[in-house]
């Protein structure tokens, strides 16, 4: 029996490409597996239908909107998953759901091998092949681009000499990566780092300097998961997709960094994601009013972690998982509603309650009804400072305090 390969198939010219560049290199049979993330583009049956039409022996398809956004796209929410406190992970989480339909493939159908069509200078080969053989540790890894020389001009030649049913003109100026949670744009003049992204790079926002007029939005969570959006229920799916298109239209999201790439790269990057950048804002907000200090001030640390194990390809490994435990620890009372203003690119919260939270009105007003009994600030403070007093007290008698001398009392340095 031949060997079996499956590649991870978008259905555009690089991966169409493949099916027969791979077959031809390795004298394998190819599985197209294509995953449908909320990328939007083609129906997933006009995918299957090409990847066949170009040689491949079976394609598998699937439907994985949903399993993203609430496996993937919530965790990421409840972690207030940003790389570098900006980038919300978009393509970073994307990898892992796609690895799941690849190694799911690969057992169906009997594969020894999973391609990709990553090159060998970015993130995402790292995430593919930790994904996978942190699946499945048998399967072994290609990369065709990067390791069976298929460049741009080869697959144009390639795609006009085979006749392949897929158009080999129109070529994008920019590496474009985009599902449900978010849109990445890389490359052409944006490696420039000081050219101003033009307006063409981008699609899921609108110019937030021309924007319609302002949009109140109540969204209802339990658990760290948006249930609800103005009072209707919603799925993780639907609650993004909501998101996205108000947010969308108030230009909310667009962020453009030079990242720091797990290869050593410093790199360009434009992302635009209005839907997951709203409802982080939202779920901080009800985090801050339902978290108690010290498990919120060790989250933090906790949820930056868990950020740089994702984007660095570690979403199935053990400390990923045992950061996944705690965090949903946390989530146990993030229940409540966020209201918030959308508009000219900010979501700015303006209203929220909770009846799961911890402030507590008559502890924390200046009017009638205080119950805040402020004669034991006195004591609690004296003890609370002792150290740091004490510690004072030893650099007085040392010589090493603090001067006090007003400038205008200091003696120059030098002769007089
Ligand atoms: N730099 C981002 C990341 O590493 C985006 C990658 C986008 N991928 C792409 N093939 N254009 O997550």
């Amino acid at each position: 029996m031949k060997e079996r390969i499956v590649l991870a198939y978008s259905g555009g010219l690089d991966t169409s490409v493949a099916i027969g560049w791979i077959a031809d290199a390795t004298g394998a049979e190819v599985i197209a597996c294509a995953v449908d993330v909320g990328q939007g583009g083609e129906d997933l049956e006009v995918i299957r239908k090409r990847a066949l039409d170009c040689g491949a022996v079976e394609a598998y398809v699937a439907d994985a909107r949903d399993e993203f956004a609430s496996e993937y796209c919530m965790p990421a929410l409840k972690a207030n998953a940003l790389y570098m406190d900006a980038y919300p992970v978009v393509s970073a989480i994307s990898r892992p759901v796609i690895t799941k339909h690849l190694v799911t493939a690969a057992k169906k159908f009997g594969a020894s091998t999973v391609a990709h069509g990553c090159t060998g200078k970015g993130n995402d080969q790292v995430r593919f092949e930790v994904s996978i053989t942190s699946l499945a540790p048998e399967l072994k890894c290609i990369a065709p681009v990067r390791d069976l020389a298929l460049t741009r001009d080869r697959a144009i030649e390639y795609a006009e000499a085979k006749n392949l049913p897929i158009a080999t003109t129109k070529h994008n100026p920019f590496s474009i990566d985009q599902n449900v949670w978010g849109r990445a744009i890389e490359t052409g003049f944006l490696e420039d780092i000081w050219n101003e992204p033009t307006k063409d790079v981008y699609s899921y926002t609108d110019d937030p300097a021309f924007p319609p007029v302002a949009d109140e939005v109540v969204i209802s969570f339990k658990e760290g998961v948006p249930v609800a959006i103005d009072g209707e229920a919603v799925t993780p799916l639907q609650a993004i997709q909501i998101m996205n298109r108000r947010a969308g239209a108030q230009g909310i999201g667009r962020i453009d960094i030079v990242e720091d790439r797990l290869v050593g790269i410093k790199s360009r990057e434009v992302y635009e994601a209005p839907g997951a950048m709203a409802l982080i804002a939202a779920h901080q907000e009800l985090e801050r009013v339902t978290l108690e200090r010290e498990q919120g001030r060790f989250k933090r640390q906790v949820q930056d972690r868990w950020t740089e194990l994702v984007y660095d390809g570690q979403w199935f490994s053990p400390l990923k998982k045992s950061l996944d435990a705690f965090i949903d620890h946390t989530q146990a009372y993030v229940n409540g509603d966020i209201r918030m203003t959308l508009h000219g690119g900010r979501a700015t919260v303006t209203g929220r309650r909770s009846d799961s939270g911890l402030y507590d009105f008559n502890l924390a007003t200046y009017d009638e009804g205080d119950t805040f009994d402020q004669s034991q600030a006195r004591g609690f403070i004296e003890i609370y400072g002792l150290a740091a007093k004490q510690a004072a007290a030893r650099d007085v008698a040392f010589g090493n305090g603090e001067d006090f001398t007003l400038p205008e009392d200091r003696t120059r340095g030098g002769a007089a």
